[in-house]
């Protein structure tokens, strides 16, 4: 069978459920075994698909999909250290930035875990002698802050894992810059004291024009309190450019690599978690890394059709290229997860959203979908209106921790509410329901007729229910992974290099450009909308 052909198949069973619709209800009776089959267990993960749309049928066209579109060579080829990012001549093995000691990953050939080990070291040695106080500030004080700085893939792994799993009291606390907008830098640096105040500039490139101005910032901060000589003892770096580092002034000793084979947004499993094995101490961070090396083992050794990465990847494509659907909610019942959506939009977004394929024609098949959402309940009063009783279908991921924090009756609710709404969704609240009930209450025909529809739900909404014990490294660790490999499938089928980030470029050399105009210097020919807005915000 081609690609095509296969391609073909699987949107065609997908749309033979248009066409003679199943409420997605209806197809636990008429798949008899559908939610063992659309349940597994994935490191310490249950992942539930069986509220999805996708059929009995179109789990084995996607099945097929998946090995015409030679799914597990690609995979193989990830982790064997293949230029699998072809556009820029790179591997792609963040998965052995978490494997245990000993692993023997290569990068384009080149043993790379000797080196991870190295690094991985360094951080532990750091992390555990700042928070024991054998290292300390310039003045003799010990270290009582961190302040992050980094954008994109060197921001939001470290800040979610930080919101997810920072104690309520340590020894240390981090602070996070990213914005190029000097109030973020103001509120982060505001009551912390240079004395005690350790500032991690992360950047792979070393040249991001945000990073490197909230850096010039916080340098001067730090200098403005304990001189320009002793400035630098309160700086360290991470980044893919480690000359660049030092060459900004940051200690070569407190430098610490990683490799160009690590994207950014794959980043958190290397140097750039630094912070947060100094927050969190070292061992938390390691389990993190477990968690996510565990996703890895059963990513490679469980059986497609048993292969969480892969059923949550044909989930998404049934939903996306088989019916259509272009946005995806992320709903985490848990405060501290709720920069997952975030997280995930450049995870999914960056690295799907192309739209031509390795080889440089136009894709065949629509790619990545738009990833919103907030923690529960909180999107309930928001946002999910719009899931109930909106004009589109938009598919849910729900995360639940059996295990909360605080009281166990406030984490009954809280679970609750998720276990609620994806039941509400796909089940729904018929018309003729509502009309019963609002003539058992007496209302009047015409009355009736008005606002039973507008209180009727339809239902058939899908979604994916993740389940974790409680919301721990390891599981955080194997949640993230697990969206990681879901990227990576979806880019194999969609035959795009989920690997690299071109437009992300574009905007940055016109805002070089128009920063120059902004400053003073000659104007540029723009178009008429742009030269106007250009000319109202010069100074
Ligand atoms: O937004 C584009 C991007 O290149 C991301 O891919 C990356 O995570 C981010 O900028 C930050 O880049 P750097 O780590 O090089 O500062």
């Amino acid at each position: 069978m081609t690609l095509d052909a296969a391609w073909t198949a699987f949107e065609a069973a997908a749309h033979a459920t248009e066409a003679a619709p199943t409420r997605i209800v209806d197809l636990f009776s008429a798949e008899p075994d559908r939610l063992r089959r659309f349940s597994v267990e994935a490191a310490g993960l249950s992942v539930d698909l069986s509220k999805q749309a996708l059929t009995a049928a179109g789990l084995e066209a996607g099945l097929a999909l998946v090995r015409t579109a030679k799914v597990e060579a690609a995979r193989g080829r990830m982790f064997e250290g293949f230029a699998i990012n072809t556009s820029e001549g790179r591997a792609v093995l963040h998965p052995a930035l978490r494997a245990p000691d000993g692993a023997a990953y290569t990068a384009l050939g080149e043993p790379v875990s000797g080196e991870v080990e190295g690094v991985r070291g360094r951080m532990k040695a750091l992390a555990d002698d700042l928070r024991s106080g054998a290292v300390r500030g310039a003045t003799g004080e010990a270290f009582k802050a961190v302040v992050h700085i980094g954008i994109g893939g060197s921001d939001l792994g470290p800040r979610l894992v930080w919101e997810a799993l920072r104690p309520l009291d340590g020894p240390i606390e981090l602070r996070f810059v990213a914005n190029v907008d000097g109030g973020e830098i103001a509120a982060a640096l505001h009551g912390l004291d240079p004395r005690s105040t350790l500032v991690v500039l992360v950047s792979k490139t070393f040249t991001t024009q945000e990073t490197l101005a909230n850096a010039n910032v916080a340098r001067a901060w730090l200098a403005g309190t304990l001189g320009e000589a002793d400035a630098g003892k309160h700086l360290a770096a991470v980044s893919a450019a480690p000359d660049k580092a030092v060459a900004f002034g940051v200690a070569e000793d407190r430098v610490f690599g990683f490799a160009d084979w690590v994207g950014g947004r794959f980043s958190i499993w290397s140097a750039v978690g630094l912070s947060c094995a100094i927050g969190l101490g070292y061992a938390r961070f390691a389990e993190f890394l477990a968690g996510a090396a565990a996703m890895d083992a059963h990513f490679l050794e469980a059986p497609l059709e048993r292969n969480a990465p892969v059923l949550m990847a044909l989930a998404e494509v049934w939903n996306r290229n088989g019916l259509g659907r272009a946005v995806r909610a992320v709903v985490p019942y848990a405060q501290r997860l709720r920069l997952l959506p975030d997280f995930l939009q450049q995870l999914e977004m960056e690295s799907n959203g192309k739209r031509v394929t390795r080889e440089g024609a136009p894709v065949a098949r629509a790619t990545a979908v738009a990833v919103f959402g907030d923690a529960g309940t909180n999107g309930q009063h928001a946002f999910f209106q719009m899931l109930h009783q909106g004009t589109d279908i938009i598919p849910v991921d729900i995360v639940l921790a059996a295990r909360g924090e605080g009281s166990s009756d406030m984490n009954a609710k809280l679970l609750a509410n998720g276990i609620a709404q994806a039941e509400a969704l796909m089940v729904g609240r018929s018309e003729a329901e509502v009309r019963a009930e609002l003539e058992a209450k007496g209302m009047d025909a015409a009355e009736i007729a008005t606002l039973a529809p507008q209180r009727t739900f339809p239902g058939d909404r899908p979604s994916t229910t993740i389940v974790m014990d409680a919301l721990e490294p390891q599981a955080l660790g194997a949640l993230i992974a697990l969206y990681e490999h879901k990227v990576f499938v979806e880019g194999v089928l969609w035959g795009i290099n989920s690997f690299d980030q071109w437009g992300v470029e574009l905007g940055k050399t016109l805002a070089v450009r128009i920063l120059g105009e902004l400053e003073g210097g000659a104007l540029l020919p723009h178009d008429p909308s742009t030269a106007a807005l250009i000319g109202r915000l010069k100074g």
